[in-house]
């Protein structure tokens, strides 16, 4: 897509007028209706003929509080109409806020996203390119959003990768060419090494795959003096079986989604050298694939994590919480950021606790839930809090080592997975572990299964602008 600024409306020109609801007036200048079958009711379209021949889509807004997915309706109305669009289309941007038209941006990018990259007859795709019409100087928004909504494509690009194309070390050389393009450094752990610096938990998950495990390290250090802002990581299960204690075959294929925490990590730090944002950050995504066969981890098995700390496996499919462990005590150990956020697809309980409405957000840092929640609202990426108490601590209890990956009760299972990775932070003060089960993957206006929905890289992103200011 490309985004183009000009002052004045071209009737000659297909055109986005946007409503909100009830506030029809300033529609008197495109259409000769006096009263128009539209009420702006939120994601609704009408399109009108005008005298050129040049199609008027009304374009619904909905009411104060839909303001926050704004990027939605314009999205829907892209997907739906940018088949009949061979020139330029205008979009009237009058009245929006600058964060309101960064979602327009983000919107109308996000509806050039592709579900078919493995189809052997390719649609006609032509780049579209949307003229915003404003009397202020708006570049610096388009190009900000522009990007914004292309790493959100290209980080579903990958969640909806299959697992055969998407090994560890596929999510590796992602990782290296973006690197390489955006000016940042990545370090890619294979195998072996991982043996030599004690990545026990991340290698026992992937022992039983013919494709090895990797742990992923993107440093973007723009600012003097080595500190670390802020360090992410991301769960980056390639493809969950389960392993022996394998998953039902129903739904099994969208476990091929289980590395949706490491795209958000991968996504964001991307953005942010991009973006060229002045925070030091470190990503880390730690992956592998928990597959079936002679050699996989077994229940019962006792490993020994980077950490020290060693575990006694219940059940190998709560592997998240293993590869995660040693990526936590890993970005702790080498790069003390100041504050840590790990997201993962890490529960299947978070779904049954809040559904796919927001992510799970465990912390013992009451300012950074506060942000977090507040920034969650506004990108429309909600966070809810959900406890972290002593009394968890006793359902990963071993009697032969010193934690237990599974209590083996069905309950609070969100809750004692984020207890277990509490044990790897070493009492950091600033960690947060988002388990983005629900919202990273679903279902979806534009796709007939489930599919990726780029949940996250606003959130993160946004939250570390927001402590910049501070
Ligand atoms: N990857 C799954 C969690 C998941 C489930 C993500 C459904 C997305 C949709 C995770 O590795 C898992 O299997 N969790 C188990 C843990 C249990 C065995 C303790 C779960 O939640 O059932
Ligand atoms: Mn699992
Ligand atoms: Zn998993």
């Amino acid at each position: 897509m490309i985004f183009t600024q000009v002052s004045k409306v071209n009737v000659h020109h297909d055109v986005i007028v946007p409503c909100r609801k009830g506030q029809l007036e300033h529609l008197q200048q495109f259409i000769t209706i006096k009263e128009p079958d539209f009420n702006g009711e939120f994601a609704t379209v009408q399109m009108v003929y005008g005298a050129e021949g040049n199609r008027i889509y009304l374009l619904g807004l909905g009411e104060e509080k839909d303001a926050v997915k704004v990027d939605e309706a314009f999205q829907k109305l892209s997907f739906n109409y940018k088949k009949y669009w061979k020139k330029p289309v205008q979009v009237i941007t009058e009245g929006f806020t600058d964060t309101e038209l960064q979602k327009v941006i983000i919107g109308l990018e996000l509806s050039a996203y592709d579900m078919g990259a493995f189809k052997t007859k390719k649609e006609d795709v032509k780049a579209l390119t949307f003229e915003m019409v404003s009397s202020k100087d708006v570049t610096s928004i388009l190009k900000e959003a522009k990007a914004i909504g292309e790493t959100i494509n290209r980080i579903k690009t990958l969640v909806d990768a299959p697992a055969n194309q998407k090994t560890p070390e596929f999510l590796g050389q992602w990782a290296e060419a973006s690197a390489e393009q955006g000016h940042y450094k990545c370090t890619v752990l294979h195998q072996e090494e991982l043996k030599v610096q004690g990545f026990g938990a991340v290698l026992a998950v992937g022992q039983g795959s013919a494709n090895p495990p990797v742990v992923i390290v993107t440093e973007y250090m723009p600012k003097k003096g080595g500190t670390v802002d802020i360090g992410l990581v991301g769960k980056g299960i390639t493809f969950d079986t389960g392993g022996l204690s394998i998953k039902p075959s129903t739904n099994l294929h969208y476990m091929k989604s289980d590395m949706g925490g490491a795209a958000v990590v991968l996504g964001v730090v991307e953005l942010v050298a991009k973006l060229k944002l002045n925070v030091n950050i470190v990503g880390v995504v730690a992956s592998a694939e928990n597959a079936v066969d002679r050699n996989s981890y077994r229940p019962g098995d006792v490993i020994q994590s980077y950490s020290g700390k060693t575990i006694e496996i219940i059940d190998t499919d709560a592997e998240g919480r293993l590869v995660l462990a040693d990526g936590l005590s890993y970005i702790i150990k080498e790069f003390q950021p100041k504050q840590v956020i790990d997201l993962a697809t890490l529960t299947g309980s978070v779904i049954q606790t809040l559904g796919y409405s927001a992510a799970g957000m465990f912390t013992n840092n009451s300012q950074m839930a506060q942000t977090l929640s507040k920034i969650g609202f506004d990108t429309n990426e909600r966070v809810w809090q959900l406890p972290l108490f002593a009394e968890y601590e006793s359902d990963l209890q071993s009697d032969i080592a010193d934690l237990r990956n599974y209590s083996g009760k069905p309950v609070a299972g969100a809750i004692t997975a984020a207890k277990f990775l509490e044990a790897f932070t070493d009492a950091h003060k600033a960690w947060v572990h988002l388990d983005i089960a629900g919202v990273s993957f679903g279902d979806s206006p534009y796709s007939k299964m489930k599919s990726a929905s780029g949940y996250g890289v606003q959130l993160i992103t946004n939250y570390i602008k927001q402590i910049l200011d501070e």
